[in-house]
């Protein structure tokens, strides 16, 4: 009987060392310690025996069963924590591994010319200042020589902001163009001056490959003692040749504008056929790219600014059409239709 339980012990030891799942643990307590397991019927039986042998085997399995259940204790606290230790394996971070790099933007094409064309005019000293898009009548119109009945406000389709004065009028507008800036800026500080000024502007207009309702145009103004035509041509053949080529032709011909006299129309040759004739220059060779002029006598007035002592330029061009001509794109709508196969190429 001795050998019995010698037996017994060391199978149930060699099993339970063998385990590592909680649930075979319990497969395990039912078949050596269970009710019908080969020990406890050890333990039944021993009313039946002789009583010298009922004391000894007594003893004898009486040890045994306390030594699985104890060895079975030990073996569930050891199972535990190797359960726990394999799920904070499972979940653990690796730092020292290389990150998941994020997806990077980048700027929108308008964006990039608006930042390139800005830095040209920041080298050659001219300082940038923003303003409001949402523009009194004054500045947009009056102020610039742009009386209620003058023909030049029908050049602009104007977007009106629905709000009244007490007297009836509607004098706010969404800005048609950047130049409310010129009469804002000297409004505020003495001469000199040299700003530019990037902005969105709007427009009512039904869209085409060359017409947007909302794009960006660049104003830039100087005004100080001796400012001639000549600083103008200078300063903007220069900003010509670092945007479009080193190799640029300027031509500067009359056009008109109400808040300067004389007004220019700026145009370089084409540097798609250098001046040969092709599509993008319509066969002329040239390729107007800005409106600009020296500042009217009357604006400087209504600034005070005395037109006999001041003089200046002021110019203002299109973000997005600088942009259609640098890099041959062909619709301005692709600058907003937010179309990432587009957007990727700048
Ligand atoms: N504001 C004019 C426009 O939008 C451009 C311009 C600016 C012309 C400054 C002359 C001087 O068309």
């Amino acid at each position: 009987m001795k050998d019995k339980l010698d037996e017994l012990r060391s199978k149930a030891i060699s099993e339970l060392d063998s385990i590592d799942a909680p649930s075979d643990l319990d497969s395990w307590r039912v078949r050596y310690l269970g009710r019908k397991s080969a020990l406890t019927q050890v333990l039944r039986g021993l009313a039946t025996l002789p009583l010298e042998e009922k004391r000894s085997v007594g003893a004898a399995a009486n040890e045994l069963r306390a030594f699985l259940e104890k060895s079975l204790a030990l073996k569930e606290e050891s199972v535990r924590e190797s359960e726990v230790a394999r799920s904070i394996e499972r979940g653990r971070l690796d730092v020292t591994l290389p990150g998941r790099p994020p997806a990077l933007g980048r700027l929108h094409p308008a964006t990039q010319m608006l930042r390139h064309i800005c830095d040209i005019f920041l080298s050659m000293g001219f300082e940038v200042v923003e303003g409001p898009d949402v523009e009194w009548e004054y500045y947009n119109f009056d102020a610039l020589n742009i009386p209620p009945d003058h023909p030049a406000r029908d050049m602009w389709d104007t977007l009106w902001i629905d709000f009244e004065t007490e007297d009836g009028q509607r004098p706010m507008l969404l800005r048609t163009h950047t130049s409310p800036m010129q009469i804002r800026v000297m409004e505020s500080r003495l001469p000199p001056v040299r700003v530019i000024v990037p902005g969105k502007v709007y427009r009512y207009e039904a869209t085409d490959a060359t017409h947007e309702a909302i794009f960006y145009q660049i104003e830039g103004f100087a005004v100080d003692r001796n400012i001639t035509l000549a600083d103008l041509k200078g300063t903007l053949f220069e900003f010509a040749k670092q945007l479009f080529g080193e190799e640029r032709k300027v031509r500067f011909r009359c056009d008109y504008f109400p808040f300067v006299e004389p007004g220019v129309e700026m145009a370089i040759d084409c540097f798609a056929c250098n001046g040969a004739g092709c599509s993008l220059c319509s066969g002329s060779g040239w390729i107007e790219i800005l409106g600009a002029g020296m500042v009217h006598p009357d604006v400087l007035r209504r600034v005070n600014y005395d037109p006999e002592v001041y003089t200046g330029f002021a110019f203002g061009l299109g973000v997005e059409r600088m942009s259609m001509l640098k890099y041959g794109i062909e619709d301005i709508r692709l600058f907003y239709s937010n179309d990432l196969r587009f957007l990727r190429q700048f």
